[in-house]
């Protein structure tokens, strides 16, 4: 059912249980989600220099999305082979990347697909905190199997530590709003964290407008599973990996308590018994 609509003259969506979608969303993704492109140049700017560092040559994006990472990283001169559960997405990453030479989009479950050996897998924007903590255990053995012997898996998530210590917002929130050609869009987001679990469950509704037509009005939920560093260093030890380096999201130093969320180098040091 749909409320009344709220001071401010937006009506609240309708209840609903699409969960963590996003390649129903696809046609919107890079209006919604790749804005920042400062944060995103930040990013893939540190790829480049740790990939250089450690003479990385092929790297597997597991979580790719629309390309974000995947495309800036094969006009550095990486190998990319881009994967995503999204066939929507992947459509629109192939779009953005045909005429270049060093990339490649597949359909894939980081959970469970081979792709062949690769130096280096990357998953940004939280992209694996969007699985149950069973998956993300999966998700880590596939990624070790997929990865060279000492190969790096680079990824970001929200900070549990940091959750715990009560640095939540609960009001409801304007996440994302902004005018492109002739679309304005916004994005409304509330949110609920658990101490008990370490789950993020966020409503979000967007309205989009092209013109003065009518806005389209949509809706769905997150559901994302947060990790201490602690937590993060247990699951390592199971799935093969060890920490070689964590940073604040920002590329700041890391603060256990401060950071929102991190950035972590894990290294591969032996192959995961639990990998199929
Ligand atoms: C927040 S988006 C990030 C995408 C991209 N890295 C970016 O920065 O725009 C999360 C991505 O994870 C993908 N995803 C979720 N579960 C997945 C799975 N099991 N295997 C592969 N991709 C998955 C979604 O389709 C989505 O593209």
């Amino acid at each position: 059912m749909t409320k009344k609509p709220e001071p401010g003259g937006i009506q609240i969506m309708k209840k609903t249980t699409r969960i963590n979608d996003f390649d129903s969303e696809a046609e919107y993704y890079d209006l919604f989600e790749n804005k920042n492109q400062p944060l995103f140049d930040l990013i893939n700017n540190f790829l480049k220099k740790l990939f250089l560092k450690n003479k990385i040559k092929t790297v597997l994006d597991v979580t790719c999305g629309t390309g974000a990472q995947a495309i800036p990283l094969s006009k550095k001169g990486f190998h990319v082979l881009g994967s995503d559960i999204g066939k929507s997405l992947l459509k629109i990453a192939a779009a953005k990347s045909k005429n270049l030479p060093n990339i490649k989009f597949v359909h894939g479950d980081a959970r469970r697909s081979k792709h062949g050996k690769f130096d280096a897998v990357i998953s940004i924007l939280n992209s694996l905190g969007y699985l149950t903590k069973n998956d993300f255990k999966k998700a880590l053995a596939n990624i070790n199997h997929n990865l060279s012997d000492n190969g790096l898996l680079i990824f970001d998530n929200t900070n549990r530590s940091c959750l715990d210590c009560g640095n939540f917002i609960t009001d409801k929130i304007i996440d994302t709003a902004g005018e492109r050609a002739n679309i304005k869009f916004i994005r409304f987001s509330k949110s609920k964290y658990s101490k008990k679990t370490g789950i993020i469950l966020t409503r979000w509704e967007t309205l989009i407008q092209c013109g003065h037509r009518k806005p389209m009005k949509n809706g769905g939920l997150w559901k994302r599973q947060t990790y201490s560093l602690n937590d993060l260093k247990n699951i390592f030890n199971e799935t093969g990996f060890k920490l070689e380096n964590i940073y604040d999201r920002s590329l700041a130093d890391f603060d256990e308590k401060r950071s929102f969320s991190y950035m972590v180098v894990a290294r591969k040091t032996e192959h995961c018994k639990t990998s199929q």
